[in-house]
């Protein structure tokens, strides 16, 4: 764990800068030896034995992350065979913050599709190795972690009740880690730049992030045929409490329906939403039959949101 009082020893800050900035008080970090698939595996097993379900079982896994254990293979296809789920065909995407929404869309397409009956989709960053610890306006505000969940077919009007999924490029280097890839391979110059570190335009992200989440979560429920007062659990990306407050008070939401852990993990990327949902399921205060939304947004720049009935 990385608390607020330790980063006021590592870079020029303080805890109530950070506290009324961000909502952020401690964050996880995985050890140095641990890669994306070390975090995916028990957040994976777990969700496989919450659903009562085993390896094999599974058609297809999908990895949202920005940076798995590799360039490539993708991460998933590592998760595949640690798991030991010998029929599923495996992939990760990178939507950013938006990881979990994106695999869910697609997981959601491929069941409703016919083409698979089970899918494991997870969401898992371990930022800490691609932030700048020197650059006080990003260290502050990640965290490592991961979550999982399994989606199987359900019973109209249960289970996944629609999804929404948009991008704009033209945002791209509002978030953006601009060294390693074809653009601006590995130099010596390009470690000298610190380029193999997130940099983010952070008031360009935040003026955004409240138009996308809000624009993400009317459209679903719209399409759904659902109001904003049939919402029982709001689920965010935890990237900053004042953005969750915003998206709160434009959608109307009451505030005790909103999910926040964020002062406990930080932003941790496509991984928070999936965490937030499990935190919440397993203390009772998501319940069965309850309509539940889940909103992002994220580098890319990406939005997207994910209607639900709890089952
Ligand atoms: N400690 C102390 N001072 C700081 C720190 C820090 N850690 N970081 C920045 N400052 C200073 C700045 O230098 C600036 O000083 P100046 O006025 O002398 O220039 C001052 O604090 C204010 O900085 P702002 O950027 O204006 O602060 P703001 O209120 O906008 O908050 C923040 C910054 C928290 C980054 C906010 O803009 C934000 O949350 N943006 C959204 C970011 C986000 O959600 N990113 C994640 C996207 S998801 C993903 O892909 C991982």
């Amino acid at each position: 764990m990385l608390t607020n009082f330790d980063l006021e020893k590592m870079v020029d800050t303080t805890d109530e800068w950070i506290v009324t900035r961000s909502g952020i008080r401690e964050r996880r970090i995985a050890a140095p030896e641990d890669a994306t698939s070390d975090l995916v595996l028990p957040a994976a097993q777990a969700a496989l034995q919450s659903a009562g379900l085993a390896p094999e079982d599974l058609d297809g896994i999908i990895v949202g992350t920005v940076m798995g254990d590799m360039v490539f293979p993708a991460t998933a296809c590592l998760v595949q065979d640690r798991l030991g789920a010998g029929k599923a065909a495996a992939f990760d995407v990178n939507a950013a913050c938006c990881g979990f929404i994106y695999a869910v869309n697609i997981a959601h397409a491929l069941i409703s599709s016919g083409q698979m009956d089970r899918v494991l989709v997870v969401g898992v960053e371990v930022l800490s190795k691609i932030t700048d610890w020197s650059d006080r306006a990003t260290c502050v505000l990640f965290g490592d972690g991961a979550g999982a969940a399994v989606l199987e077919r359900a019973e109209p009007g249960e289970g996944v009740l629609g999804t929404y999924i948009r991008t704009d490029g033209s945002l791209a280097e509002l978030l953006y880690l601009p060294a390693g890839g074809t653009r601006y391979p590995t130099t010596h110059e390009s470690i000298d730049r610190r380029d193999h570190f997130i940099k983010m335009k952070g008031d360009g992200v935040f003026k955004y992030a409240v138009r996308a989440m809000e624009d993400a979560a009317r459209h679903v429920l719209g399409e759904a045929g659902l109001a904003l007062e049939d919402v029982d659990i709001l689920i965010p990306h935890q990237a900053n409490i004042r953005i969750i407050d915003a998206v709160q008070e434009r959608l109307g939401v009451a505030a005790e329906k909103v999910i926040v852990n964020l002062d406990r993990y930080g932003n941790t990327s496509s991984a928070s939403i999936p965490m937030a949902l499990d935190e919440a399921a397993r203390n009772g205060k998501i319940k069965k039959g309850n309509l539940v939304l889940l909103v992002a947004f994220g580098g890319g720049l990406t939005w997207g949101a994910v209607l639900f009935r709890y089952i």
